[in-house]
């Protein structure tokens, strides 16, 4: 039996790409973990202007977002848990919606329906009605509302140190890795 983790990392057109491009960084340390990386076209647009046009680095499948025959598309396949992130107030919309338009409101429809961990982390401020009122049904419906919004206690000196510091709790929520001790508050 195979015992590797399936995570499914959805990135999309929300500023904050340093946090997915942490999160491909500290996942390819990891043993036992399958990263499959989908990322919408917005995505890639807003990659390229906060991090340039280098290579994305880690340790991943690149999935097609407008492909519905992925294996995390069907619940007898579903992933272990799905991380959107950055989760746009668009995405965010059309998964509380139910839309299935693409793979990754698909794969996020199938995480609720299955039961399974959703974590999505928007990147907005401020919110309007219409956001609120979407986290509070994706809430009510299962997923984890983990928003873009790192820590200061562990005193980060660097951009870096801060990005490290909220990706790491996202390892955590995501049952990954545990927290470190320095990004604990202590
Ligand atoms: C540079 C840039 C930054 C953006 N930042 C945000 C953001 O922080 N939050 C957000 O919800 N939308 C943001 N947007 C708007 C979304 O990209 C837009 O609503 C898009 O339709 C989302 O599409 P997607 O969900 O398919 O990626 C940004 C767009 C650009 C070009």
């Amino acid at each position: 039996m195979n015992t590797c983790k399936n995570i499914v990392l959805a990135v999309t057109g929300a500023s904050g790409a340093c946090y997915a491009q942490r999160f491909l960084e500290r996942t390819a340390t990891l043993d036992g973990v399958a990263i499959h990386l989908l990322m919408t076209d917005t995505a890639r647009e807003v990659w390229r202007h906060e991090l340039g046009s280098g290579p994305i680095t880690g340790r991943f499948s690149l999935l097609e977002n407008d492909r519905f025959d992925l294996p995390f598309c069907s619940g007898s396949a579903a992933a272990d848990v799905v991380v959107v992130l950055p989760c746009s107030m668009g995405t965010l919309g059309r998964i509380a919606a139910g839309t299935a338009d693409d793979a990754i409101a698909r794969i996020a429809d199938v995480q609720l329906k299955e039961r399974r961990p959703l974590i999505l982390v928007p990147r907005e401020t401020p919110f309007n009605l219409i956001h609120l009122r979407n986290m509070t049904t994706l809430t009510e419906a299962g997923a984890i509302i983990a928003p873009a919004a790192p820590g200061f206690y562990a005193r980060p000196q660097d951009l870096a140190t801060l990005v490290d510091s909220f990706v790491a709790r996202l390892l955590q929520l995501a049952g990954l890795q545990p927290l470190e001790e320095q990004y604990k508050w202590s």
